[in-house]
């Protein structure tokens, strides 16, 4: 086989070498291509990861499918099918703040007891974004050991598709699991519908949390 000169490598006069040398660089860009694309993805995957509130979900209602924006990106899935995962406090401090402290400073949505080895977070996802969030933390009542329901929320675009159901029943299984028989919780007024629904017992009378309004306070036996 001939080989080429370099001025003829450079100048493309030997067709053979010419050729390889394309070929090299047609591999060479798709390379390139390929780890700028793998680099972008797991970019977006980190950045999805820090938006844990996304305001621009909403829901069909017609479908009862969500869809959202992110980055101009539509994407849409059915609401039901958000997976309930545990999460990091950090993760659902947004969710919890545009819900449930939407006119107090942003700490007001970390918790005490957030921390703790015990403390069980969860949420509920779609395309990554948290829409719905609970926490359960080993908290006695009454003088029993029992676990605190606290901040549960869901997104408002989401409301009444059984997700915020679904959230309570999964925490209720884990704490069933760790060999606890009583849950309560510091329910606003406006959601005993909804825990009464899941089981839930009303066990006060009617008090009042400045910065959060009228309470009664629940309980539930927690379910596998
Ligand atoms: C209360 C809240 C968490 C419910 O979440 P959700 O995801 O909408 O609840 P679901 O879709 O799983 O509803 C389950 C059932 O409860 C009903 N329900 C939901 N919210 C209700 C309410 N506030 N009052 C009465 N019923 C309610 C639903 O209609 C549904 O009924 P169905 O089983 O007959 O269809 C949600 O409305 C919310 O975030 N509210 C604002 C924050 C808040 O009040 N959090 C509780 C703090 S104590």
């Amino acid at each position: 086989m001939a080989t080429a000169s370099p001025s003829e490598l450079k100048t493309g006069a030997n067709p053979e070498h010419a050729s390889r040398q394309a070929m090299t660089n047609v591999t060479a860009v798709a390379s390139l291509r390929m780890r700028l694309w793998n680099r972008a993805q797991e970019m977006m995957a980190v950045e999805l990861t820090l938006i844990s509130y996304d305001p621009n979900l909403t829901v069909e209602p017609s479908s009862g499918r969500i869809r959202h924006g992110v980055y101009g990106a539509s994407m849409s899935l059915p609401a039901s099918s958000c997976p309930i995962t545990h999460a990091r406090p950090e993760d659902l401090v947004a969710l919890r703040h545009a819900v449930l402290r939407p006119t107090l400073p942003i700490d007001s949505a970390r918790f005490p007891g957030d921390l703790e080895p015990t403390t069980i977070h969860l949420c509920a996802r779609a395309d990554s974004v948290v829409v719905a969030c609970a926490s359960f933390m080993a908290i006695p009542f009454a003088g029993r050991d029992a676990y605190q329901l606290r901040g549960m929320a869901t997104d408002p675009s989401i409301r009444g598709t059984g997700v915020g159901a679904r959230l309570l029943a999964h925490g209720s299984g884990l704490v069933a699991a760790r060999g606890i028989d009583l849950l309560w919780c510091n329910a606003r007024c406006s959601a005993v519908g909804f825990y009464r629904k899941q089981g839930w017992t009303v066990v006060s009378p009617e008090f009042d949390i400045p910065t959060a309004g009228p309470h009664v306070k629940m309980t539930a036996e927690p379910r596998r």
